[in-house]
């Protein structure tokens, strides 16, 4: 069966060609960073204007470059939601419009169920699973008995971690979006040269908080003489991307123990974090737990996972109505 991909919940335009036997055929990204890189955040607005620029000859470049044609096509995979409204209604009011035309199914798919089986584009995941789901609108352990199931255990009480790295990285004068930059940035910092706090580690609950760290961020840098150092950057993230990852591998291998699962995973934007990846490798191989980190290519958004995620229910005999509505928020559990 082959599947075609569309994300637009956020700032990128992402299609993707799937087939249940070969995988990811083709996976294109259309990425706005420079467009909303003055405002230091994406501006809604903007998003979905350039979604709609962006879609139709992004979906013809993906027809074209996988020498396929949209009789070959199975269904069409789209993000219904969560993200924001306008940006996502531009993919599902074109999912609904080539499904209608072709008369194939339309499947909708919750982006976090997107992120979470970008996994399966690795290896066929491993169950029981726990899952932390971590970018930049979630941070959340997640349960997964099996494929479509998630029981949602908890998660930040604040800030998500994507959005820690981000905000920080605007206080320390860097680039949006700021956990790739604070995460090549930290490679070269000094351990010990700043500490961060690790909030609730005494909570027996699994949750997060990130908005204190934030303020210590912002704390040391006021602190500091003008111009800040290059150094000085390093050292600030490093020790930011420690405390991150500290506080996130805590609560993922909490969970992991009380559910005896047999398998963890990362998933969303910030499990490209190199220093997330490798405390969880670490600690993974130490407590006996199956782990694979997600492919780069498939962490932050695409339409690789969402075509996948798509193909899945489409195989299970689930697909949707062309009066579908897109949704701003909704939790994972409630998905079905
Ligand atoms: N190497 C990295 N280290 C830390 N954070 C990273 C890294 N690469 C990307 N990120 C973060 O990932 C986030 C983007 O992830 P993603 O695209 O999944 O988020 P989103 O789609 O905006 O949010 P959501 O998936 O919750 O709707 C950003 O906050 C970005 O800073
Ligand atoms: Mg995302």
């Amino acid at each position: 069966m082959k599947v075609i991909g569309i994300e637009t919940s956020c700032d990128d335009t992402s299609v993707a060609l799937f087939d249940t036997e070969q995988g990811v055929i083709q996976n294109l990204v259309s990425s706005q960073v420079e467009l909303h890189n003055n405002f230091g955040g994406v501006v809604p607005e903007l998003a979905s204007r350039a979604h709609l620029v962006n879609l139709i000859p992004l979906i013809d470049e993906l027809m074209n470059r996988s020498e396929t044609s949209l009789d070959d096509i199975d269904g069409v995979a789209v993000t219904a939601g969560p993200g924001l409204i306008g940006a996502l209604l531009v993919g599902l009011s074109t999912a609904k419009a080539i499904c209608w035309a072709r008369d194939i199914p339309m499947i909708g798919v919750h982006h976090i169920e997107g992120h979470i089986l970008a996994n399966e584009l690795t290896e066929p995941m491993q169950f029981p699973a726990m899952v932390l789901v971590v970018s930049g609108g979630h941070s959340e352990v997640i349960l997964m008995p099996e494929i479509g199931v998630y029981e949602r255990l908890g998660g930040t009480l604040d800030d998500a971690a994507g959005e820690a790295f981000d905000k920080s990285a605007k206080l320390i004068g860097l680039p949006y979006p700021g956990g790739p930059v604070i995460d090549k940035l930290a490679d070269d910092g000094t351990p010990g040269a700043f500490k961060f706090p690790r909030p609730l580690q005494k909570d027996p609950r699994i949750v997060f908080s990130f908005s204190g760290l934030k303020t210590a961020v912002r704390v040391a840098v006021d602190k500091l003489e003008r111009p800040i150092s290059d150094q000085q950057k390093a050292d600030i993230c490093y020790e930011l991307r420690e405390a991150i990852a500290d506080s996130l591998t805590q609560r993922l291998f909490q969970a992991a123990h009380e559910h005896n699962v047999k398998a963890v995973y990362l998933a969303g934007g910030v499990s490209a974090n190199s220093k997330l990846r490798s405390k969880t490798a670490e600690m993974a191989q130490k407590y006996g737990y199956h782990f694979l980190p997600p492919k780069m290519a498939y962490c932050t958004d695409n339409a690789a996972m969402i075509a996948c995620a798509g193909a899945a229910r489409l195989v299970a005999g689930h697909t949707d109505n062309l009066d579908l509505d897109s949704f701003a928020r909704r939790p994972i559990s409630s998905w079905k």
